[in-house]
């Protein structure tokens, strides 16, 4: 899949993307990651890619110019690509979009900054505006990111079958249930007698009620969408 993120500051995306997991994608050729400089495409001699807003009030708007030939630019390398504007404002980011956008070939990410962008490019070039949480960042560089981690490792071949995107949280609308590793203790506290057992019945069980009880706890707004027998919703309700 190619994702190419325009941005005012590529070096910010560049390189923790190219770590881990992600970057063995890169490198086996799963993942193309591509940056563009906003920059590089305004045309006066100060290379301005801000201006003050019509109507004033507080903060930089990020000038149409530049910003929609840029993306003109890498829409037309891109003829099948999605273009999503990182935006406090878009809708929400969740698994299930993240599931959706790793079904696509091409994915192009603009990143905002500054109060925003002028509103033309957005009814111009953007398809989609994505937030990834109620709150306000300095810019959609880390929400690009955020993206393109969070599709990368869906894409067939990035994660290893060591660690499967299958099963974990989300995947049946619960929080993932507790893992544990050696030693079967530490500081007084034991692995859970069920996870020595063997007996994968018994642990199916287990984690599937502390996914329940962890979705209680933290996040029971899930429930309503989680995947629950008859037995385990009259459990939850109490
Ligand atoms: N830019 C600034 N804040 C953001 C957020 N919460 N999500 C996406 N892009 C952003």
């Amino acid at each position: 899949m190619k994702f190419d993120v325009l941005t005012l500051f590529p070096d910010m995306v560049a390189g923790p993307l190219n770590d881990s997991i992600i970057g063995r994608g890169i490198e086996r050729g799963l993942i193309e990651l591509n940056l563009w400089n906003i920059r590089d495409y305004a045309v006066d001699r100060h290379r301005t890619v801000d201006d003050s807003p019509y109507g004033g009030g507080a903060g930089m708007v990020m000038k149409v110019e530049p910003l929609y030939s840029c993306i003109e630019t890498v829409k037309a390398k891109r003829p099948e690509a999605r273009v999503i504007l990182t935006s406090p404002r878009g809708v929400p980011f969740s698994q299930e979009m993240a599931k959706e956008l790793a079904g696509l070939t091409e994915l192009i990410i603009v990143c905002g900054r500054y109060e925003g962008i002028d509103e033309r490019v957005t009814e111009l070039c953007i398809d989609q505006e994505v937030s990834i949480g109620d709150f306000v960042l300095t810019g959609g560089e880390l929400a690009a990111m955020v993206i393109v981690d969070a599709v990368g490792r869906l894409l067939p071949g990035v994660l290893g079958c060591d660690d499967s995107s299958v099963e974990e949280s989300f995947s049946d609308g619960l929080l993932e249930y507790p893992q544990y590793t050696r030693p079967p203790e530490f500081h007084g506290l034991k692995v859970p007698e069920v996870l020595l057992s063997g007996n994968h019945q018994e642990i199916a069980k287990w984690r599937r009620q502390q996914a329940i009880l962890r979705t209680v706890a933290a996040r029971p707004e899930l429930l309503a969408n989680a995947q629950l027998t008859p037995a385990e919703r009259t459990l939850v309700a109490h």
